[in-house]
């Protein structure tokens, strides 16, 4: 991506002259709308919902209208970089796809997570590769190109498949190892309680599973027919409910640069960095685990402060728009994570639809970084945010 993200604009306007209009929506609440007709109501329960009433959800998204940017003049934001580095990559936007477990299932060929690749490899905005794939993680790799991904690992309880999960993930190329802290158990999810319907308990997204020859020898049957072979052997492996110890064998597996998501208190922050942690990931999954929580941008501020630098600092949960991601990289991320958004993006464009709620979003980020008068992601900081102070 050499060009700024904002011309995606121009390519807009330009091919409005040719009477070509956008056939995907611009606005989130347009693409939640579409995304909810186009998708089967079981998987869009899924995706939508979360814990509980879905308080902390809400209040995710909400908490980026209690911050507002302040817009500096006279400072020719003419030449923008939007560019970061990020574990010894350089990332064309500090923006990257979060992990989303059955993305596979949201396309309409039931390959997503091979069109996340894709689309990812189109925009040159990393993926994070969930563990539960509809495809195995080496054939998402191979859709990727020159861009940079991250795998991301629920960490099984079986030690030996975990370690196969990570080398796999080595030898396909991934270039770090998100491990989820969580989702070891699932969260009360009233939406899928009603409809009775958890993916992967009838066999779907497992994938990385069957095709591993740890899993096969643990699991003991035969996984080459019928998916749902696999499920009761996954539930066996599946949550681990990790403690600081396990970090030091986490740590002992693999040389990849290891990224805990779901920080979300300051001491834990400090205390993954002594154990040699790489990256701390805050976020509290969407709302989708534990109700009742403090929306995750509040979270934010004090993770920063405990890191203080000496580590990058990843972030998600209800990030909407370009403002959002502009709003977290003042308040100290050093990469934002899409999550929802890319989806239902999936569900409406496949490919060509992440890519454009991805470019979307960057184009917003940058134009608004323009229009503020900030020309790189190191120039927004606490000093571009005030607290908003009208009632709403
Ligand atoms: C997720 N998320 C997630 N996280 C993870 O570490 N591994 C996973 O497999 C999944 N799966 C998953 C499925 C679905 C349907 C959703 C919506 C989310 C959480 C995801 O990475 C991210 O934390 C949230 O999506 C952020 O919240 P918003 O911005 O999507 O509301």
């Amino acid at each position: 991506m050499t060009a700024l993200p904002g011309n995606y604009q121009n390519e807009i306007y330009f091919a409005g002259l040719a009477g070509i209009v956008p056939d995907l929506p611009i606005t989130f609440t347009d693409l939640e709308r579409r995304a909810e007709q186009a998708m089967p109501a079981s998987l869009w329960s899924y995706v939508a919902g979360g814990a509980g009433d879905e308080r902390t959800q809400r209040a995710n998204v909400a908490a980026f209208d209690g911050w507002g940017l302040i817009p500096r003049m006279l400072r020719g934001a003419t030449e923008r970089d939007l560019s970061v580095e990020m574990f010894g990559q350089t990332w064309p936007a500090p923006v990257f796809l979060a992990p989303v477990g059955v993305i596979g299932l949201c396309s309409q060929d039931g390959h997503g997570d091979i069109a996340t690749a894709q689309a990812a490899a189109r925009v040159g905005v990393p993926m994070v590769a969930s563990t539960l794939s509809v495809d195995p993680l080496e054939h998402v790799a191979a859709h990727l190109g020159d861009t940079p991904a991250l795998f991301q690992l629920y960490t099984p309880t079986d030690r030996s498949l975990a370690e196969s999960l990570v080398h796999r993930a080595e030898a396909a190329g991934f270039t770090g190892i998100v491990v989820t802290l969580d989702t070891w158990i699932t969260g009360w999810r009233p939406r899928d309680l009603l409809s009775s319907n958890f993916p992967q308990l009838r066999g779907h997204a497992l994938a990385n599973y069957i095709s591993d020859p740890v899993f096969r020898a643990i699991a003991g049957v035969d996984l080459d027919g019928d998916p749902r072979a696999a499920v009761l052997p996954w539930v066996g492996v599946f949550g681990n409910s990790l403690t600081w110890d396990d970090l030091v064998w986490l740590r002992s597996i693999t040389t990849l640069p290891l990224i805990l998501k779901g920080i979300s208190h300051p001491d834990d922050a400090r205390r993954a960095l002594d154990y040699g942690i790489d990256g701390i990931y805050c976020s509290n999954h969407g709302g989708r685990q534990a109700n009742g929580g403090l929306p995750a941008l509040d979270m934010l501020p004090e993770i920063v402060g405990a890191v203080d630098d000496r580590a990058p600092v990843l972030f998600d949960s209800g990030v909407r728009s370009g403002a959002d991601v502009v709003k977290a990289l003042a308040l100290g991320a050093d990469a934002v994570g899409i999550g929802r958004p890319y989806v239902y993006g999936m569900a409406l464009g496949g490919v060509d639809g992440v890519v454009h709620v991805v470019r979307s979003i960057l184009a917003e980020a940058d134009l608004i970084m323009a229009v503020n008068g900030y020309p790189t992601p190191a120039s927004l900081d606490r000093d571009a945010l005030r607290a908003v102070h009208t009632a709403r």
